[in-house]
């Protein structure tokens, strides 16, 4: 991530005339944000004649059916492009074909196509040269009704004349394959790429990255651990900072209700009151375990508890939502943490800076647990840790832009051994 990107922030009152700004000029360019595609469909290249030598695909291209001796269809899949400008632009098909002929042979490979209503062009790599007309093709392009999909059919594929000319000499052909070859046949539609929670805060896709943090660290291994419950759950929500001004902007634009979502059997916490509404999340704990380890030593205790279900913070309004799912909290000395399912998309609609990703879920150790001024209080078959500090690990950051070390809201650890 771009270090502008997370500096988009930090001086909150010049923000807000910012964002007054902003907002002037949002409502002049409604829907300018970009949203990321993916291209599916293939391209088939079907050439019948044997005068271009024999026809072979280069993989992930692939013949689906041979023709005579020489001639083959070779099938491939669309990627990319631009659609809608005359009808598409800049489509690639992977792979590529080969021609023989005897023992000499050549590549034509990074085919990219522009089409036009009546004509497609086919650009390669071949002959030394990268990017050169190889093909063209008279034929049919469509735009579909849904101006996100695109056709070319009837289409007669020719060889450029200078390129037919240079394979002729290259493949040692008695004469240049100049006249129709075959035909070309696309089909190909542009979707939207759209994160898992597009259905539960809308907010598009710029672009995806995965593995965008490092793995979580492996769980301790406690020795003469009992297993134990919290029957509390996990009372979470990152940074109350954070939800107000997310529930703030949200309710603003009378979307209350979106802006603090418990999902997957998470329920909103009831700390520090249920009236709140920019309280945070409760997990739901469904096994942990515990280890008192030394007698009378209460820093060395140790305590694994396997939260469950995701809270979503999403401000669709300024483009983005973060969400925690399935927290662990690991009490364990100085590798005390929460680790956690995290996922982010960082859109911001190119309103305060450069547009961000959506980073795709990962377990992370997302937060530092400081145990140094806790300690823990013992009831019967209880043990409490109380509003521990917490901060965000280097590992995690940035998250909702906030840097490593930012300090986040207090935890409560309260476990019941069985
Ligand atoms: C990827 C996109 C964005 C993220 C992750 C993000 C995140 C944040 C965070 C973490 C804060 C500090 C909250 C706190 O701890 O007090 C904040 C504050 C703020 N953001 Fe954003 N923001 C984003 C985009 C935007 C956009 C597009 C706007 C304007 C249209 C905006 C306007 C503001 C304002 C005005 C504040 C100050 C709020 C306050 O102090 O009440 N942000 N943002």
């Amino acid at each position: 991530m771009s270090s502008s990107f997370v500096a988009r922030r930090g001086f909150p009152a010049a923000l807000t005339v910012l964002a007054a700004a902003v907002l002037f000029l949002v409502g002049l360019h409604p829907g300018s944000a970009r949203a990321a595609e993916v291209t599916k469909g293939s391209v088939v290249i079907t050439i019948s004649s044997g005068k271009a030598g024999r026809v072979g695909a280069i993989s992930p291209a692939k013949v689906v059916k041979r023709i005579g001796k020489k001639g083959a269809k070779v099938k491939s899949a669309a990627k990319g492009g631009t659609f809608g400008e005359s009808v598409a632009s800049g489509l690639q098909s992977a792979g590529g074909l080969k021609l023989r002929n005897g023992k000499r042979s050549l590549k034509i490979t990074g085919l990219k196509l522009s089409i036009d209503k009546k004509l497609a062009v086919v650009r390669g790599n071949a002959l030394g040269k990268k990017n050169i007309v190889i093909f063209t093709a008279a034929g049919k392009g469509t735009l579909g009704s849904d101006p996100s999909s695109v056709k070319f059919t009837n289409g007669k594929l020719k060889l450029q004349k200078s390129v037919a000319n240079k394979i002729r000499k290259r493949l040692k052909l008695k004469k240049a394959p100049t006249a129709k070859l075959g035909t070309l046949y696309v089909s190909a539609r542009s979707e939207p790429v759209v994160d898992q929670y597009y259905e539960q805060c809308g907010v598009e896709v710029d672009s995806q990255v995965d593995n965008s943090w490092p793995d979580a660290g492996a769980l301790p291994t406690l020795s003469g651990g009992v297993a134990a419950t919290a029957s509390g759950g996990i009372d979470w929500g990152l940074k109350s900072s954070f939800r107000g001004y997310v529930y703030g902007t949200m309710v603003t634009a009378g979307k209350g209700d979106q802006a603090l979502q418990a999902l997957d059997g998470a329920s909103r916490s009831s700390l520090p009151s249920p009236f709140d509404p920019t309280r945070g999340f409760n997990f739901p704990v469904g096994s942990g375990e515990y280890a008192a380890n030394e007698g009378g030593i209460t820093s060395d205790d140790q305590a694994i508890i396997n939260g469950s279900g995701t809270g979503l913070i999403c401000n669709n309004e300024h483009h983005f939502w973060v969400s925690i799912s399935d927290p662990t909290v690991v009490i364990d000395g100085t590798d005390s943490r929460i680790v956690a399912t995290i996922s982010q998309n960082m859109n911001g609609g190119g309103i305060m800076g450069p547009v961000g990703p959506w980073q795709t879920p990962q377990r992370v150790d997302l937060a530092d647990l400081d145990l140094t001024g806790v300690t823990p209080t013992y009831g019967t078959g209880t043990v409490t840790w109380s509003d521990i500090p917490v901060t965000l690990s280097s590992d995690a950051a940035p998250f909702a832009t906030y840097a490593a070390g930012q300090s986040l809201d207090p935890i409560t650890v309260s476990l019941e051994t069985e």
